[in-house]
């Protein structure tokens, strides 16, 4: 029985900062992000959203298609989470109105835990062919204002549905996977922003790809030529070019040219391009790009997937895209959401940067701003309160007493 991606979309915040402005802020030239990192925008949330708001707002799609009682799990996946002990899948399971029956859970490591997630969901919907797993993999990057990373910000989340008889992605349980105890990056509890060691960060990831990709390769008897389409995970976009050159000049002795790296990961690219990095998000919101913007059909096609979490995991794996699977993407409405966003000038950014919320329990009210379906409306005695939204008017509480 095959199973993989069932549904897959994504969402991210209505505000964005461009990174020429970000540039002139910093004395910067602009070309050092454009052509250094590969980055034109960064995704930036407003006060009244978070990985909740971005998580629920991008499975809403995702889940349109589907019985509110067919889910089994909802996985919540990621590394900015708002409460140490409830799980974020509670309040994305809720706010979609699906089967108390639903198992929730959270879970972190990094950037890489999507695919811990998708990893441990294939075999469920094997055993359990006619349910479907939720995974939601949302994040915000946070590296501080004026830092080597703050060009790397960014946010987004990504909603995959895992069944059986995939109509997207199917996968074969093959893969290469490493793990090492290393301080690559990291965020203590009582810090609000990400600490890393960049350069150190990008030689890990690189030998992590060797690692895993040499090991995968092994397993499946598979080379580079087997897979028409590469996804990595994006800290930003050039470290995709950089790895898949490395693996390129290691299996054919040189770099591809221009346009065959264009074809092998361009179209994965073009979302985080403008959205920035969204840590367990990441390698997924590439996917999404990928097909929704590939103008060839995949179908039948492999695609090679690199996923990375610092600390450090990795994976390489792969899936083999399933005839017809345009028919079942949400290519419009990521295209309107990232058409219709609002600019930030720099002091905006600074300003939604630098919002915090009172930590002495009394109640307290969000501004407003503009959102997808749901929003974070505030706090009340430690308790965060959700509500759902209508062309930015609030229609409901869906909060819990
Ligand atoms: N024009 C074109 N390119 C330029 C340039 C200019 N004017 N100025 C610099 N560059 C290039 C550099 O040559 C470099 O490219 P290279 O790596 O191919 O040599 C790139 O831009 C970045 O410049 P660098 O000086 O290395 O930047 P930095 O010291 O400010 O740090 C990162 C860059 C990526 C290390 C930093 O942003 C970071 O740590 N980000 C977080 C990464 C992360 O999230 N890692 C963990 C998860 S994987």
């Amino acid at each position: 029985m095959s199973v993989g991606i069932d549904a897959i979309s994504f969402y991210s915040s209505h505000y964005f900062l461009d990174m020429r402005t970000l540039a002139t802020a910093r004395g910067v030239d602009p070309e050092k992000y454009s052509a250094g990192l590969g980055q034109e925008r960064m995704a930036v949330l407003p006060p009244d959203e978070d990985v909740i708001t971005m998580a629920a707002t991008a499975a809403s799609f995702a889940v349109s298609r589907y019985r509110k009682d067919e889910f089994d799990f909802v996985i919540f996946t990621t590394e900015s989470g708002v409460d140490q002990s409830k799980s974020g899948a509670i309040y994305v399971r809720s706010m979609l109105g699906l089967a108390r029956e639903t198992r929730v859970i959270e879970m972190k490591q990094a950037c890489y835990s999507s695919t811990a997630a998708l990893q441990l969901a294939l075999p469920y919907v094997e055993t359990h062919p006619t349910r479907k797993v939720l995974i939601v993999a949302s994040d915000v990057a946070r590296y501080g204002l004026n830092t080597s990373g703050e060009p790397t910000q960014g946010c987004g989340a990504v909603a995959i549905v895992v069944s059986a008889s995939p109509r997207l992605i199917e996968f074969d349980g093959i893969s290469g996977c490493v793990t090492d105890d290393v301080m690559d990056f990291w965020r203590p509890n009582y810090m609000r922003e990400a600490l890393v060691d960049g350069k150190y960060s990008s030689k890990l990831y690189l030998h992590a790809l060797d690692e895993t990709w040499e090991k995968y390769s092994k397993l499946s008897g598979r080379g580079l030529r087997d897979h028409a389409r590469f996804c990595y995970h994006l800290p930003f976009t050039r470290m995709a070019e950089k790895a898949h050159q490395r693996l390129c000049s290691a299996h054919y002795g040189n770099e591809l040219s221009k346009s065959q790296l264009e074809e092998q990961i361009g179209d994965s690219l073009r979302y985080n391009r403008v959205t920035g990095n969204s840590y367990s998000a990441s390698l997924y919101v590439g996917l999404t790009s990928l097909l929704d913007n590939s103008k060839e059909d995949l179908g039948e096609k492999r695609i090679g997937l690199f996923s990375y979490g610092s600390g450090c995991s990795a994976e390489y794996f792969s899936g083999l895209v399933k005839p017809g699977y345009k028919d079942w993407l949400f290519t419009q409405n990521h295209r309107e959401l990232l058409e219709g966003r609002t600019e930030l000038s720099y002091e905006q950014y600074q300003e939604f940067f630098s919002f915090t919320l009172p930590t002495d329990g009394r109640e307290y009210e969000v501004g407003k701003y503009k959102t997808g379906p749901f929003r974070f409306r505030g706090l009340n005695r430690h308790k965060r309160k959700y509500e759902t939204v209508s062309v930015g008017y609030a229609t409901s509480n869906t909060s819990p007493s």
